[in-house]
């Protein structure tokens, strides 16, 4: 708790993430699909996903993710302030799965709660949690981005199942008066393209009934070329505007990590920006989209390779349902 020090900085200390075993290649999906490794290989960059076990759950990702988190940290789930899980795909619509994970991790009566914000909800949740650091409130905070999509999405519909995977990513943020973590951070939300990423069914709108069952609305759907288009536009300048917030410029980044949503998205981002490719961290390959996830897990794989060094400025940025978009400058270490 929070000791009467007041600490101005943040600083990831402690990164793990958790994918399950089972491996689903573009060729495994099945024929009934009528789809092709080229086509999403060509249009998403794709090859394979990750997809849960029938006894694994959003609650039991997080787990494997935190606990990574908090052993790289040395902290014990005790000593947390507080849990913040970003998921738009929890266990229940209620309990918030934050809870079952704070009682999974023997965090007795820790505070936990959960962002939804599509896939732009890690951004939003590790914004949240720099605001509980910057005004001294907590000093140690886990930051979660979760997503077990592959229970959400309509396994006859090709083009939504090829296109996400099941992850977990999570950070550990402690005070320091050291100048690091998170210097700046832009969040954006334009709700007059909701239809764009949409559940229709199984909400408090259109309760869940035989018709919503009959009508499939119990599962995501998503106007694929309009959030491209979205996507493109907005990537770019939620970055300058997070570099310049920082007082920085895009020159000053060494890494971008961004929402791994689409190949495309991030080459064409990348031209628009003049910001070069190979400074782009890119996983999609191996894991598709993981929504929220997908930051934190392509943070924590690049910091254990040794490919991203402690000592780099980086760059987060996404956009996703809502629609909604994000994007922030960490330092993982004082400069
Ligand atoms: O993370 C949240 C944010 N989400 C995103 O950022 C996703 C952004 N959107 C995208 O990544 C792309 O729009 C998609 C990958 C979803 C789709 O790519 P596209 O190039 O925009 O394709 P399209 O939706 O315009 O479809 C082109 C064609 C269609 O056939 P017709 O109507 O031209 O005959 C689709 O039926 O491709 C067909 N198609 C497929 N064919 C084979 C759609 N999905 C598939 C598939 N396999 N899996």
């Amino acid at each position: 708790m929070n000791n009467g020090v007041h600490s101005t900085y943040g600083q990831i200390t402690g990164w793990g993430s958790y994918v399950p075993v089972k491996v689903v290649t573009n060729n495994d999906l099945p024929p009934e699909l009528e789809t092709s490794d080229e086509w999403i290989v060509q249009r998403t960059g794709i090859r394979e996903r990750r997809i849960a076990a029938a006894d694994e759950t959003t609650c039991t990702l997080s787990l494997n993710a935190s606990r990574e988190a908090l052993a790289k940290a040395g902290i014990q789930p005790s000593e947390l302030d507080l849990i913040i899980v970003a998921t738009s795909t929890p266990d229940h619509h209620t309990p918030p799965v934050s809870s079952l994970l704070q009682h999974a991790l023997g965090a007795t009566d820790v505070p936990a709660f959960v962002v939804v914000t599509g896939c732009t909800g890690f951004v939003y949740a590790l914004s949240t949690a720099y605001q509980f650091i910057h005004s001294g409130a907590y000093r140690t905070i886990l930051v979660v981005g979760v997503e077990l999509l592959s229970r959400f999405v309509d396994w006859t519909d090709r083009s939504m199942c090829v296109l996400f995977g099941d992850a977990a990513g999570a950070v550990v943020v402690q005070a320091t008066d050291r100048p690091c973590g998170m210097r700046s951070f832009v969040l954006g939300s334009d709700g007059s393209q909701g239809e764009q990423i949409i559940m229709r069914g199984g909400g408090s709108a259109r309760p869940f009934s035989q018709e919503v069952l009959d009508g499939r609305q119990h599962y995501v759907q998503m106007n694929g070329r309009e959030v491209f288009k979205f996507a493109t536009r907005v990537v770019g300048p939620a970055c300058e505007q997070a570099a310049a917030k920082a007082g920085l410029t895009l020159a000053d980044i060494d890494w971008i990590i961004p929402h791994q949503a689409n190949l495309r998205i991030i080459q064409t981002a990348a031209k628009l920006m003049d910001f070069p490719l190979e400074r782009f961290i890119v996983n999609i390959e191996r894991y598709a989209n993981t929504s929220a996830a997908s930051i934190p897990l392509a943070l924590t794989e690049n910091l254990t390779s040794g490919r991203i060094l402690p000592t780099d400025r980086l760059m987060f940025v996404s956009f996703g349902a809502g629609l909604t978009w994000g994007a922030a400058v960490v330092e993982m270490s004082p400069r």
